[in-house]
C-alpha cells in the first residue's frame, strides 16, 4: 500500500534510494533550529496537531482555509489538522498570559498539514520552525526576530550569497489600498493578488486587480518606488549594527498571504530564485485579541521556516553533513561461551554513554565484523576471557587487550 500523495516516509541512513527523505537530515535540521533558538533566548512550546476547526476559519484567511484537512470527529466536533502554528500559539498565550513575563519568546517545531497542490517545495505535510515574540511593539523586536532568522540560515552554512530576507510593510500596503479603495472588506483579496504577482501571469494579475479598481501598473510602480517606512528603517538600522544588513533588502513585492499580518512582514528566499520561500513571517498585533475574544490584547510577531525548501537548498549547495556512524562500539561475540559476560560488557558501555550494538544471536565472525563495518562503528570490542577485552579501532587500526574494567577509559582516551 502506498503512502498518501504529498506525505513523506523518513528513512534512516544509508537511504534506500537517493530521493528518499532522510530521518538523519531531518534530525540535523531540528537540532540546528533548537540550537539557534536557544542562543536567542527562546523557550520551546508545543500544542495539539488537531484543533477545533474554528481556530483557523476567519483568522488565517481564505487561502489556508481552502487547504484545511478537516472533518467531524466521533463526538460531532468540527476539527482540523493544524495548517500553521500561529493561531494555536495565540490561543495558548492568551490562556496563561499572566504567568509569563514579557516579552514572551517562544519557539516550536510542529508538523503542519495543508491540502496543497503538490509541487517543488510544497507538500501536504511539513515541519516548520516557528519563532515568535509576544508583548513587544517596538521594532527592536522585529529586528531581533529577523536576526534570528538570518542566524538560523547561517547555522547551516548558508551565506549572504545564498539567501536574502525581503522586508516589506503590510502597513504601507494597507495605506496604498485605503487611499484608493473604500471597500475595506476587500483588502485581504488585494493582498492575495500582490502576494502572487511573481508567480501568476501578469495578464491574470491585471484582471484580478482591475476587478478591485487597481491597475497592475500602479501596483508595480508602488513596488519599485517605495521607500522604507520609519519602522522598516529602524529595523534596518538595528540589523546593520549587528553586521547583518547584507542579508536584508526592502522589497515591497512581499505582502504575505495570511490574513492576520498588521505591520512589518518579510520572507527569506534563495538569491538565485530557484526555490519557493524558505521562510516567512511578520507582525500580527491583533490576532491574540481576536482569538481570545477581546480578553487579552498583546502585540506579536513571528516567522515560520519549513523543512522542505530548506532541505532542497542545503542539498543543492552541498551543505548537508555526512551522517555520523550508527554506533560507537560493536561488541563481537565469537565465543558463545562468553556471551553472558559480553552482555555485561554491552551494558557497562551503554551505561557509560556509548552507543553499542552486538549480535543478538550466534553468528559467524566475518558476518559480525561486516555488520560492524556497515554500521561504521569506529570500535569493536571482543572478550578474550571473562576478564579481558580486545579493543580494535577500525579507523586507525590500533588494537589492544585491556582488563574489562579499563575498557571505558580506553575508549574515551583521545
Ligand atoms: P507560511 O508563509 O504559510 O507562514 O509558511 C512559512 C514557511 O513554511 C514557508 O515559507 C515554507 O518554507 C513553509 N511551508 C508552507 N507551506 C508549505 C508546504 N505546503 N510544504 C512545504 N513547506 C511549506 C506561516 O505558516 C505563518 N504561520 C508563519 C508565522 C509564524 N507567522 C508568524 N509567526
Amino acid at each position: 500500500m502506498d503512502r498518501l500523495p504529498g506525505f513523506r516516509d523518513f528513512y534512516p541512513e544509508p537511504l534506500p534510494h537517493p530521493d528518499a527523505w532522510s530521518a538523519d537530515a531531518r534530525q540535523y535540521i531540528f537540532s540546528r533550529w533548537r540550537d539557534v533558538a536557544r542562543r536567542y533566548g527562546f523557550r520551546e512550546y508545543d500544542g495539539p496537531p488537531l484543533e477545533p476547526l474554528e481556530l483557523f476559519t476567519a483568522k488565517s484567511g481564505d487561502e489556508i482555509v481552502a487547504q484545511l484537512y478537516n472533518f467531524v470527529d466521533k463526538g460531532d466536533r468540527a476539527v482540523a489538522l493544524r495548517p500553521e502554528m500561529t493561531p494555536t500559539l495565540a490561543r495558548m498565550v492568551a490562556a496563561h498570559e499572566r504567568a509569563y513575563k514579557k516579552p514572551i519568546k517562544w519557539f516550536a517545531i510542529p508538523q503542519l498539514f495543508r491540502y496543497e497542490r503538490q509541487q517543488k517545495g510544497r507538500l501536504r505535510e511539513h515541519f516548520q520552525f516557528n519563532a515568535d515574540i509576544l508583548g513587544e511593539s517596538d521594532p527592536a523586536a522585529d529586528a531581533e526576530l529577523i536576526a534570528l532568522l538570518i542566524d538560523t540560515l547561517r547555522a547551516f552554512g548558508l551565506t549572504a550569497e545564498d539567501f536574502v530576507v525581503r522586508l516589506s510593510s503590510r502597513n504601507a500596503w494597507q495605506e496604498f489600498f485605503s487611499a484608493r479603495c473604500r471597500d475595506h472588506t476587500r483588502a485581504y483579496e488585494f493582498f492575495q493578488v500582490v502576494d502572487k504577482l511573481e508567480r501568476v501571469p501578469p495578464a491574470e494579475s491585471e484582471r484580478r486587480l482591475t476587478a478591485l479598481g487597481f491597475s497592475l501598473d500602479e501596483v508595480n510602480r508602488f513596488i519599485t518606488s517605495a521607500q522604507p517606512t520609519a519602522e522598516l528603517q529602524a529595523i534596518l538600522d538595528n540589523l546593520a549594527v549587528r553586521g547583518l544588513c547584507e542579508f536584508v533588502q526592502v522589497d515591497y513585492h512581499v505582502v504575505r498571504g495570511l490574513a492576520y499580518y498588521t505591520g512589518p512582514v518579510f520572507e527569506a528566499f534563495d538569491r538565485r530564485g530557484e526555490f519557493r520561500a524558505i521562510a516567512g513571517g511578520g507582525r500580527y498585533d491583533n490576532l491574540v485579541k481576536l482569538i481570545s475574544g477581546g480578553k487579552v490584547d498583546l502585540p506579536a510577531l513571528g516567522f515560520g521556516m519549513g523543512d522542505v525548501v530548506l532541505l532542497e537548498l542545503l542539498k543543492a549547495r552541498n551543505l548537508l553533513p555526512v551522517p555520523g556512524p550508527g554506533v560507537d562500539v560493536f561488541v563481537l561475540i565469537e565465543d558463545e561461551a562468553l556471551r553472558l559476560p559480553s552482555l555485561q560488557l554491552v551494558q557497562t558501555l551503554r551505561t557509560a554513554g556509548f552507543a553499542v550494538d552486538f549480535p543478538l544471536t550466534p553468528a559467524k565472525s566475518d558476518k559480525q565484523f561486516k555488520r560492524a563495518q556497515e554500521l561504521r562503528a569506529p570500535w569493536t570490542a571482543r572478550l578474550e576471557s571473562p576478564t579481558h577485552v580486545r579493543l580494535r579501532n577500525l579507523v586507525n587500526r590500533r588494537e589492544m587487550t585491556v582488563p574489562v574494567g579499563e575498557a571505558v577509559a580506553h575508549l574515551r582516551a583521545p
